[in-house]
């Protein structure tokens, strides 16, 4: 059986997906659909994810999707993912996406995000991946910021109940005075 590395470096999975936008893509406004993004985004995920663990990967999780301005038909995106933070089996991999527009170059960032990956054995069970190497000040605050937005989001589900309750309704009705709907019935 082959040993797997202990650790493996941000540069070792660094991964570039780049497409041109074709007419297909294009929502009723006549720009690209999100959706067309989000299936690049996850696709440049999990070659990044798959190459840092050497195997199969899952998607857990996507954290903030902001689309910042829109795609034009006839743009090439890139999207350009790297290994941010490790811990047992879970990856988080950044991912930077930026238009080009091929007759100016003109180049636009228009989305950021983080996808949590998970590795998988082959009787899908999460598996350990290597640690990783840090090779440079933007390899330790990508790393720090991705346990800073860990701890916020396991401080946001514990605190955030999906369902509320009638009494908590009851007591947030007051909250719906200055929002633009009608309560009809309650
Ligand atoms: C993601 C999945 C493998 C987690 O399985 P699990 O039994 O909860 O696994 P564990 O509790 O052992 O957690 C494994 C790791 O996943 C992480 N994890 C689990 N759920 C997570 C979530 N929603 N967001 C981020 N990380 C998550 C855990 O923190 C843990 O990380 P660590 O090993 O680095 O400490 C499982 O929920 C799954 O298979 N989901 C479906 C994935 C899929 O099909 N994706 C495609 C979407 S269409």
């Amino acid at each position: 059986m082959i040993k797997e590395p202990e650790y493996r470096s941000v540069d070792f999975s660094r991964t570039t997906i780049t497409e041109l936008m074709i007419p297909s893509y294009a929502n009723f406004g006549g720009k690209i659909h999100g959706g067309i993004i989000l299936s690049l985004m996850d696709k440049v995920a999990y070659a990044c994810s798959a190459r840092h663990a050497g195997g199969y990967c899952v998607t857990a999780s996507i954290n903030a999707t902001d689309f910042l301005a829109p795609v034009n038909v006839g743009d090439l995106v890139s999207l350009h993912a790297s290994v941010n933070h490790v811990g047992k089996s879970s990856m988080v991999i950044g991912i930077r996406v930026e238009s080009i527009n091929v007759t100016t170059n003109e180049k636009i960032h228009t989305n950021t995000s983080y996808f949590t990956m998970i590795a998988m054995t082959e009787d899908r069970k999460p598996r350990v991946v290597p640690g990783l190497i840090l090779e440079n000040r933007k390899d330790v605050r990508r790393f720090l910021e991705a346990i800073r937005r860990k701890e916020l989001i396991k401080q946001y589900k514990s605190e955030f109940s999906e369902t509320l309750s009638d009494e908590e309704i009851q007591g947030n009705l007051h909250r719906l005075e200055e929002e633009r709907c009608m309560v009809i019935d309650f």
